[in-house]
């Protein structure tokens, strides 16, 4: 059974618009995101402006904030801490990866963590290690809403991550592990020095894969009846395609479907989710609900 992205965002858009909706009327104001992004790298490009019409759809405000890749840290980290103490915005993300030149773990312990909706901030994080009121990361979030929508069965299942990117995989597995529902997994992160690889995801029950490389995980590294979310936006460049390129999950699709309960497909899937948990770590923040 396919776990369908798209559907699952649309619905969930529109609850998001009514409670949007609900938030101007009592407020005064819509819930309001504004972007940083630096540079012109085509993944991002593409990312912030889906943020960003997403935001429009579902009636919030949004700003995008553009620098050249040239800015300096100082001046990046400055725009950071004036949209912090402006009382009109409830959430700031600066869409990585940065340029060389600027730290990243100084541009996200900079943001306000009371405005940090990507969830990336050290307070964040920790309060989610202690299973406390945060802002979980998006795509995360994106995926427990996909697994709850879908009431997928997770306590005491056996869930590999594939991959420890501070964004996706590292989170998830704190989240899956965590007593609560989507959750109560035991979780086995792994990486690039992970030994027998692909014995350790033929053991799992729930799959997620975010490492970044097309077809990586092939049929015979998944257990039949298992549940596979894949994370991977793989673009390569197409001439058959309208946008000139094509986007490959991490999972190779044709193969690994027709083995397992649950599958998510790309584009369609993960991608369409992130945007949804974004948006609602924006309205909770409009609506007071996390701090
Ligand atoms: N780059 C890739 N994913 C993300 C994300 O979720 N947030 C930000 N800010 N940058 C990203």
């Amino acid at each position: 059974m396919l776990l369908d992205g798209k559907y699952v965002s649309e619905k969930l858009k529109e609850e998001i618009t009514a409670e949007a909706a609900a938030v101007l009327a009592t407020t005064g104001r819509q819930p309001h995101l504004a972007a940083i992004l630096v540079g012109h790298d085509g993944g991002s490009e593409t990312y912030v402006a889906s943020k960003m019409k997403n935001c429009e759809k579902v009636g919030f405000k949004s700003t995008l904030v553009r620098y050249d890749e040239s800015v300096s840290e100082t001046e990046l980290l400055a725009k950071i801490e004036e949209i912090n103490r402006d009382p009109y915005v409830d959430g700031l993300i600066v869409q990585l990866p940065l340029p060389k030149h600027i730290d990243p773990e100084k541009v996200t312990a900079t943001i306000d963590h009371h405005k940090d909706v990507d969830g990336f901030h050290p307070v964040n994080l920790g309060r989610m290690m202690r299973n406390l009121p945060c802002f979980i990361p998006a795509t995360p979030y994106g995926i427990l809403l996909l697994l709850e929508e879908y009431k997928i069965e997770t306590s005491g299942k056996h869930c590999v991550v594939v991959g420890r990117s501070n964004i996706v995989g590292s989170p998830m597995s704190i989240l899956m592990a965590r007593n609560a529902y989507p959750g109560n997994c035991t979780v086995t992160l792994t990486h690039s020095r992970t030994k027998n690889l692909d014995d350790v995801v033929r053991s799992a029950d729930i799959i997620i894969a975010a490492i970044g490389k097309k077809n990586f995980i092939t049929a015979g590294m998944v257990k039949e009846g298992a549940v596979v979310i894949d994370v991977g936006i793989n673009r390569e460049t197409s001439a058959a395609t309208k946008s000139g390129y094509k986007l490959y999950g991490d999972v190779d699709f044709e193969a690994v479907a027709p083995k397992c309960a649950y599958i998510t497909p790309v584009p369609g899937g993960v991608g369409l989710m992130t945007i949804i948990g974004l948006l609602k770590n924006t309205l909770a923040s409009a609506k007071k609900e996390i701090y």
